[in-house]
């Protein structure tokens, strides 16, 4: 309790020292004499003011009088192109959400003592639009992925919205940029919506504006030969996330500390760094993706499938959710077990050794599945079950072909959302 730490008199000085508003939602606890419960980040982040939430019957829609070219769909580079417009919806502490908007592609007009720039205050998603069969454009889980912009965006007090709204919007925008979206397999419109806080000040307080914009880029398959089993270096000097940290959430912050670590793994010709954490050596993600390993029990020889448990120092990855939930599904019928638990590059090690590592792969929606084909671990490599000639495991494999099946909506299923 912070009454404890702080005498009376001082908080009394410290309240005086600071306006109502900005220590109300800095230290709220200065207003109560107890405070007997953890502050939850949903309660820490700067409440979007009653009844002025996101409102998509307001939408204005302003279209691009110089319409781009489309590029072809196998010269697309990820990230590197991006289509006609972008969804802009701006706030303010006074007056909540602002109308939405879709306006052309175009630079945004910035303060250089814009918050953003000094204290990071920016998350953000990464979802895809796909085109089914039928020409139809399909989500995948928005719901997910909305769930998890709120909770990032409340951890560094940024207003939070109404997820269903947002929704709303990016189904119109992305039937705006349907010509874009490729309508061959493997192709997609990566989405990326962001929330930065957009206040001019260079003190550090709860922004008193945001912006949450959403810009999309046609991408092509992360694999367009094929699978390309890749090989990863654990990374023991650095780790990416920690116990009451984070790590859990789609910070821009979260990132750019990750870059040199994956330098330094590729340097040594390895693909991505293996994020450990702790002396145990906890295997936590692979890069920018959940890590999947598939065992055979010691003793009994029943197959499990494991990733890491949600403890706060891993994404909660949309793929990772699906993958969990089809292999619950189809594999606990043929006898698999599906666990979420640590498990240790001691425990992988000893499995290879032992014949009984069958295969390993990351998850995310930007691949949807990464095989990998070894681990270099303490100065030696620990190989995850393929064989020299194989790209892929059997397994993995079959993961990809049944999270396409549900996102291109060849298998009708409430997780792909179709923008009508
Ligand atoms: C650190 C990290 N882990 C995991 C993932 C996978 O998450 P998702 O399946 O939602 O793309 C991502 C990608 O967003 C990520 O950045």
């Amino acid at each position: 309790m912070l009454r404890r730490i702080l005498p009376h008199s001082g908080a009394a000085a410290l309240r005086a020292a600071i306006p109502t508003q900005t220590s109300r939602t800095l230290f709220p606890c200065l207003h109560h004499t107890t405070r007997n419960y953890s502050i939850k980040a949903p309660h820490a982040a700067s409440a979007t003011p009653p009844g002025i939430d996101i409102d998509p019957s307001k939408l204005i829609i302003e279209e691009t009088k110089t319409p781009g070219k489309l590029q072809n769909p196998e010269e697309l580079v990820f990230g590197k192109t991006f289509t006609d417009h972008m969804l802009t919806i701006e706030w303010t502490q006074k007056d909540g959400w602002l109308n939405p908007q879709i306006k052309p592609y175009q630079n945004l007009s910035l303060d250089p003592a814009t918050c953003v720039f000094h204290y990071a205050f920016e998350c953000f998603e990464g979802m895809k639009a796909y085109k089914d069969a039928k020409g139809q454009i399909r989500l995948f889980r928005p719901d997910k992925n909305m769930a998890r912009f709120n909770k990032s965006a409340a951890r560094i007090a940024l207003p939070t919205f109404d997820p269903q709204a947002v929704i709303d919007l990016i189904a119109r925008f992305v039937k705006l940029e349907s010509r874009f979206i490729p309508e061959k397999r493997g192709y997609s419109l990566y989405l990326r919506p962001t929330m930065i806080g957009t206040q001019k000040t260079l003190g550090i307080s709860p922004p008193g504006s945001a912006l949450l914009y959403v810009i999309a880029s046609p991408v092509g398959p992360y694999y367009p030969t094929g699978f390309k089993a890749v090989s990863l270096e654990a990374t023991d000097y650095a780790v990416r996330a920690w116990p009451g940290g984070v790590g859990d959430k789609k910070l821009g912050a979260n990132y750019a500390p990750c870059i040199v670590p994956q330098k330094e793994a590729m340097s040594r010709g390895f693909q991505q760094n293996l994020w450990l954490f702790g002396e145990e050596e906890y295997v936590t993600e692979v890069g920018t993706m959940n890590f999947f390993v598939a065992f055979k029990d010691k003793k009994t020889g029943q197959k499990e499938l494991v990733t890491a448990p949600l403890d706060g120092t891993i994404l909660e990855g949309v793929t990772r959710d699906s993958v969990l939930s089809l292999a619950r599904e189809k594999l606990v019928p043929e006898g698999w077990k599906i666990s979420e638990r640590k498990f240790t590059m001691k425990e992988m090690d000893e499995a290879a050794q032992e014949g009984r590592l069958i295969e390993a792969f990351g998850a995310g929606t930007a691949a949807i599945v990464s095989p990998v084909r070894h681990i270099s671990w303490k100065g030696k490599l620990v190989h995850c079950g393929l064989k020299d000639h194989e790209e892929t495991g059997e397994l993995t494999m079959r993961v990809k072909n049944w999270m396409e099946a549900r996102q291109y909506g060849d298998e009708e299923h409430e997780w792909s959302y179709i923008c009508n």
